[in-house]
């Protein structure tokens, strides 16, 4: 497994990371031990990079990667680079309501998801979005004291846009942001991604397969209740028959390099700079193994052309997010 180094700060990750959200709820039901079992597997793999937040099934999600960390082999555990989102409220019934990243509740946030996962730090602590009653230097600033105390060792962003940015830079350090990056979600190439190149921030991108739909096994109509695909616009009558065109499309290419749609979809992403980090969503370990297929895949300048002619830019039919959180994104302003 490769490895590179994470914006200005002295961490090195894998060149590609284990996004454990769907782990927790998101995308519906999952099974436990599996989970670990696809933790432990990704460790054992040379995967250092774990993803989180303290809200993905309001500590389910922390308390899942503690346990899994909990009986890993020791260098496996010591050598695990968590990254850690806050600040999305919850209720009881799993509802979302606002985001709150005002100083106070980052030290509280905090505090708390150092004793579900078991450590004495936390690699990398981050907004989950820009809270707009917030400035950012605030926010920010409270994670850099945080990373004075010892209890963080770099702040990162996600969802937020180049604005955003560079008054956080400004504050401290900034390891990565954390965004969506896919074939169908190219929306950072125009200004952000050259902001973060700028400012020597790591991209660490999320939805690589656009939660499963450009993954080449999406079935329609497979969201139950609970799972965000359901609500997605993209995954909607009036648009996944669209989608799953292109993901025919990109069939055609993969068969031909001899690859998995999921695995092109992938390394896409991984060609294009190596200052950008998939972050995968596997909560299986056949999922994890396809998934790491994608390292070995080498595409050319043919092969991009030919991917790109069978998913234009700006092809895909429906928005990544619901309007409501759309709104929210600062990143999409
Ligand atoms: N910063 C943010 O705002 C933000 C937002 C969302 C996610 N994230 C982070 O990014 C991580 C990954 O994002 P994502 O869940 O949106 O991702 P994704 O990797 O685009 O999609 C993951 C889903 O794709 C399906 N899939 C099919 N083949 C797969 C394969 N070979 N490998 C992996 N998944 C495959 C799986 O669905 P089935 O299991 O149903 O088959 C899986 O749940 C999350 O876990 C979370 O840590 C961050």
């Amino acid at each position: 497994m490769n490895h590179i180094k994470l914006g200005q700060t002295d961490m090195t990750t894998s060149v590609l990371g284990l996004g454990c959200m769907g782990m927790s709820g998101m995308y519906g039901p999952s099974d436990r031990a599996e989970s670990i079992a696809t933790i432990h597997a990704a460790l054992e793999a040379g995967v250092t990079l774990l993803d989180t937040g303290d809200f993905y099934g309001s500590g389910h999600n922390e308390l899942l990667i503690a346990e899994a960390l909990k009986s890993a082999p020791p260098s496996r555990r010591d050598s695990a680079i968590i990254s850690v989102k806050f600040g999305a409220m919850r209720d009881p019934d799993g509802g979302w309501s606002l985001y709150d990243a005002r100083p106070a509740s980052v030290k509280n946030f905090l505090a708390y998801s150092l004793q579900r996962l078991g450590v004495d730090h936390i690699d990398i602590y981050r907004p989950a979005r820009l809270d707009p009653n917030v400035p950012i230097e605030d926010t920010v600033g409270a994670i850099a004291d945080m990373v004075k105390a010892g209890h963080v060792r770099a702040a990162g962003l996600s969802e937020v846009g180049s604005d955003t940015i560079r008054r956080a830079a400004a504050v401290c350090p900034i390891s990565d942001l954390q965004i969506e990056y896919s074939l169908i979600s190219r929306n950072i190439e125009e200004d952000i991604l050259p902001t973060c190149r700028a400012l020597g921030i790591s991209v660490t991108a999320y939805g690589v397969l656009s939660r499963g739909l450009i993954s080449g096994h999406w079935q329609k109509a497979a969201a139950g209740a609970g799972d965000f695909r359901a609500i997605s616009p993209r995954f909607q009558a009036e648009n996944v028959d669209r989608n799953l065109a292109l993901v025919e499309a990109l069939r055609k290419v993969a068969d031909r390099l001899g690859v998995t749609v999921a695995q092109l979809a992938i390394a896409w992403v991984a060609a294009q700079g190596n200052d950008i980090v998939p972050i995968i969503g596997a909560r299986r370990r056949d999922r994890l193994t396809e998934a790491l297929g994608a390292l070995d895949v080498k595409l050319g300048e043919e092969d991009l052309m030919a991917i790109s002619q069978a998913v234009p830019k700006g092809a895909a039919a429906g928005e990544r997010y619901p309007a409501a959180q759309m709104a929210r994104l600062d990143s999409e302003v």
